[in-house]
């Protein structure tokens, strides 16, 4: 079973990927989208978002990126798309789901969804601008307002040559609002021929074995479940293994080990971004940990207020000193592009707001 990590704008960046795949479970990465508009990116606006390309386009601990591609100019797409082959990304992930009205209205993203005919024609031109051994994959919501054109849509990625489709299963009128309609996946994955991974309010082991059985799919994606419990992969995958017995969650990690975690990470917050967006960056991952951990919740009170990295980086250290548990990671691990570099083509800072 393949468990993949979501894309997550403004939230699920190269420091968070690296902490998350050091904890373990985790078979792929997309990275946030790049958003191309009519022009053929610089190396260092794609490094900027994805610096793992510098890294031969894996996370410290060994797991493949993706790199994600936002837009909706087939040329233009295919262009950027070709630049990343050769930058050695892992493959190209194209994006059919965000919900940004700024993204909609220029006709990206969810927009997309509207247009099975202009789908097609970007994900050909997509994978006949990369070399064959380019992996091409696209990551979809139901719909734009509804969901009559899900299987219209799906059909029109997969002819048009992805060799994977994750299906976020609600529509851009959903926004994030629970349910997801697994059952709609296992329709798109009854008229395409590529393999299709699920994805959408997967927060515990439960929701993971719900998710496969009405989907029918074996492969999944998390995002904010395994934002809120890193080891969530970890016990999804001994649940399936028949290692989790029920009350028995031995793969949920205590506060020190969460507690390294938030070290490491924050540790590459200090060396990677910008002083004024260190403290937003800690409060944003403590927000989500804190629905699944007390000592979270403790832990974000005490920092919610502050905005000055210093006090935050004074109550990080006074933490006790936590054995190692996960492999440190170094300034230079990544070589991640440092807040200074400039790149106005893409996002614009290193932390945009999450959505
Ligand atoms: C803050 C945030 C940023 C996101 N950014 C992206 C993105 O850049 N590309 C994308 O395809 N999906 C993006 N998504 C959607 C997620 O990848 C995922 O489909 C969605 O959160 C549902 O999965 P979940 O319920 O496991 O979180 C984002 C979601 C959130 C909450």
């Amino acid at each position: 079973m393949a468990i993949l990590l979501a894309p997550m704008e403004g939230l699920l960046d190269f420091a968070l990927r690296d902490v998350l795949t050091r904890v373990g479970g985790i078979d792929r990465c997309v990275s946030e989208f790049i958003r191309v508009t009519d022009t053929l990116l610089p190396p260092r606006a794609f490094v900027r978002v994805v610096p793992e390309l510098r890294h031969g386009s894996r996370t410290p601990a060994g797991v493949p990126v993706r790199a994600q591609l936002l837009g909706s100019d087939p040329t233009c797409l295919a262009d950027n798309a070709a630049r990343l082959a050769e930058l050695k990304s892992a493959g190209i992930d194209l994006n059919f789901g965000c919900p940004a009205r700024v993204v909609n209205r220029h006709g990206g993203g969810a927009a997309l969804l509207q247009e099975p005919e202009l789908l097609h024609r970007i994900v050909r031109a997509v994978r006949d601008a990369v070399p064959p051994d380019v992996p091409v994959s696209a990551k979809m919501r139901l719909g734009f307002n509804d969901d009559h054109l899900t299987e219209d849509c799906a059909r029109a990625i997969a002819e048009g040559g992805a060799g994977e489709l994750v299906v976020h299963a609600r529509t851009k009128a959903h926004g994030y609002r629970p349910p997801a309609y697994w059952e709609r996946i296992a329709d798109v994955r009854a008229v395409v021929g590529i393999p299709v991974i699920a994805n959408g309010e997967i927060w515990h082991v439960e929701d993971a074995r719900r998710c496969r059985e009405v989907s029918g799919c074996t492969g999944i994606m998390l995002g904010r479940g395994i934002v809120a419990d890193p080891a969530l992969a970890l016990a999804i995958l001994a649940d399936q293994a028949g290692a989790d017995t029920p009350g028995a969650r031995t793969q949920l990690p205590g506060w020190p080990e969460l507690q390294a975690l938030l070290q490491l990470f924050w540790q590459l917050i200090l060396t990677h971004i910008e002083p004024r967006a260190r403290a937003g960056r800690m409060k944003q991952w403590l927000n989500y940990l804190r629905k699944r951990h007390p000592e979270a919740e403790q832990a974000y009170m005490q920092i919610r207020t502050l905005t000055d990295s210093r006090v935050v980086d004074a109550i990080v250290q006074s933490w006790a000193l936590v054995p190692a548990v996960y492999p440190q990671a170094s300034a230079t691990d990544q070589g991640a592009s440092t807040i200074s570099e400039d790149c106005p083509s893409t996002q614009a800072t290193a932390t945009p707001p999450a959505r």
